[in-house]
């Protein structure tokens, strides 16, 4: 139930934010796990810990902004440190990721890009033997043109559809873009490969697949805290 899967994400979070040194530059992840990271954070920066914040999300910097974190921009830090976010899915083994359903896959992927390391926290029902399993590829493309990139995707997923808000209207994310979740049949064999070929594709911004990025993964199973490193 959600208040098992909560404590789960919650240890996980806790551990991955022991990674956070004095002085250093934090991306902050989005989505229910990575606010746990940035509750900790809140926590150790009152216990006296320096260390400055970029987040990935309007959503996440209200969020550390209320908590008292101090927040900072690439426009005075080229490199982050540390980065703790969530994921969708994890492939064992690899640590290629799914992310985006939370909507914030280009930040993220921005972030974690300009990150040293980036340490991904998740529960046990996120860990797969491949991609695929249970969550779609997020795609995030401009809102132009919506319908053709839709239909040009459509030649190589099982099916797009477009990411609506609760209310019915498109979901529009925090660069004024919109999203495609991509499904596809079956796990997929290749997901650097499907990354390329998505990219390739007039009108996307970004995919929601994470390859050769994680390191480390924090799985919280019931069982205690397991770290993979890549
Ligand atoms: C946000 O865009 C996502 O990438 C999230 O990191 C991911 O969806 C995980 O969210 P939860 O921790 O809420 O499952």
């Amino acid at each position: 139930n959600d208040a098992d899967r909560n404590a789960l994400k919650r240890e996980a979070a806790e551990a991955a934010v022991e990674l956070v040194e004095d002085g250093m530059i934090v991306g902050l992840g989005t989505g229910s796990t990575a606010a746990f990271a940035v509750e900790a954070l809140a926590r150790r920066h009152r216990q006296g810990l320096r260390f400055v914040g970029i987040p990935t999300s309007e959503r996440t910097a209200a969020q550390a902004k209320a908590a008292g974190i101090p927040l900072s921009s690439f426009a005075e830090h080229r490199q982050i440190d540390l980065t703790i976010d969530g994921a969708d899915e994890v492939e064992r083994g690899t640590l290629n990721l799914i992310k985006g359903l939370g909507g914030a896959l280009l930040r993220e992927k921005i972030v974690a890009n300009a990150s040293r390391r980036l340490a991904i926290v998740v529960d046990g029902v996120k860990l797969v033997d491949r991609l695929g399993t249970h969550a779609p590829v997020p795609v995030e493309v401009v809102a132009f043109g919506l319908e053709v990139t839709q239909a040009a995707l459509k030649v190589f997923a099982a099916e797009v559809r477009p990411r609506l808000t609760p209310a019915g209207d498109l979901f529009v994310t925090d660069g004024g873009n919109r999203i495609l979740d991509c499904h596809f049949a079956g796990p997929m064999a290749d997901p650097a490969r499907l990354e390329d070929r998505i990219r390739r594709v007039v009108g996307v911004v970004e995919s929601g697949l994470f390859i050769g990025r994680a390191d480390p993964v924090f799985v919280a199973d019931g069982q205690g805290v397991h770290r993979l490193d890549s």
